[in-house]
């Protein structure tokens, strides 16, 4: 193998550039030479495809966002788009590729595989939602990021005594609301693999501030259910107005923790080494400290659930 590729899709995560700059020292420590794909799937059907050198990725690991950029492509889902994309990458060369992404741009990478492109993907994405693979890069990022916002909230829902609303990333996946609402200490946590039980909530929040609790914050995950709605409804229970804080974009943005630039720099290295030893169709994960490959087609097929016991000790923690 003489030259790889690397490319980030999906939603931005911090840690993303620390594992572009990983794919690119390594793969250069290793003899290769290293194409980045701008804009993901969208740049390889459109020839996007630049070299890029030592430099090219200094300076970046510090830097939210992804320097690649990225994009969501539904063009690239149909056969077409697939077979335009795999010209442009024997076009330049291009032997291997590292997809660094989510469920989305990996399922692109197991299309690909299944082209005969050598891929490896790397899980990018904060809502951890992967199988396989304990944590993905960005995550910790974006809880850094939500307990930042919701202790500033509690101080403010403190001082007026009042009931707070805040929505998190995550469509389909608990997880960051779930430990977001652990190290925060929130009242309740609503997540999408989990009944909601609002009367519950206003029960709790009732009897906290008999106990002296001055204020009620419940985490909500985007996927879980309407944060107007759900505030309407609890708000006929309690008796007074419930805030609503949509955190949004801000959860996506910023530095990247320590941990995630480890995480990007390790997971980026591993993708390099499986290609070199002639591994395709899988997938970097961290299990415990360990890092392995599982096949792709587990992670991107497999449902991630969530922790039952974290869950049950959330509860328990919010009294
Ligand atoms: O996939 C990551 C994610 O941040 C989800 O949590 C969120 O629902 C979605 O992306 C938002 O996507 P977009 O930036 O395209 O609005």
């Amino acid at each position: 193998m003489k030259r790889i590729a690397v490319l980030t899709g999906g939603g931005d995560a911090p840690g993303m550039n620390a594992a572009v700059r990983s794919v690119v020292r390594t793969g250069i420590y290793m003899g290769l030479e290293v194409m980045g794909i701008e804009k993901a799937y969208l740049g390889m059907m459109e020839d996007l495809i630049i070299p890029l050198s030592l430099k090219d990725v200094g300076g970046i690991m510090q830097k939210g966002g992804t320097m690649l950029q990225t994009t969501r492509c539904e063009e690239f889902i149909t056969d077409e788009g697939q077979e335009q994309a795999v010209q442009n990458l024997k076009k330049h060369g291009i032997e291997g590729l590292v997809v660094i992404g989510g469920d989305g741009s990996l399922t692109g990478a197991r299309d690909l595989h299944n082209r005969g492109i050598k891929v490896i993907g790397v899980p990018g994405t904060i809502d951890n939602d992967l199988w396989g693979t304990d944590m993905c890069i960005g995550v910790d990022t974006a809880l850094n990021t939500i307990i930042y916002c919701v202790d500033n909230i509690k101080d403010t829902a403190s001082s007026h005594e009042r009931a707070f609303i805040i929505e998190v990333m995550g469509r389909e996946s608990g997880y960051l609301a779930l430990m977001a609402a652990i190290a925060t200490g929130a009242e309740e946590v609503y997540i999408p693999e989990k009944e909601m039980d609002i009367q519950a909530t206003a029960t709790k929040i009732q009897e906290g501030h008999k106990r002296g609790k001055t204020h009620g914050i419940i985490i909500l995950a985007e996927g879980a259910g309407n944060a107007y709605t759900i505030g309407r409804q609890l708000k006929n229970i309690l008796g007074y107005e419930v805030r609503i804080s949509i955190l949004g974009h801000i959860q996506r943005g910023g530095s990247p923790s320590a941990f995630d630039r480890q995480l990007g720099s390790m997971m980026g290295a591993e993708a390099v080494k499986a290609l070199m030893g002639g591994k395709s169709g899988f997938m970097v994960a961290l299990s415990g400290a360990r890092y392995s490959l599982i096949p792709l087609e587990e992670a991107i097929s497999k449902k991630k659930t969530i922790n039952q016991r974290q869950y049950e000790m959330a509860q328990v923690l919010s009294l």
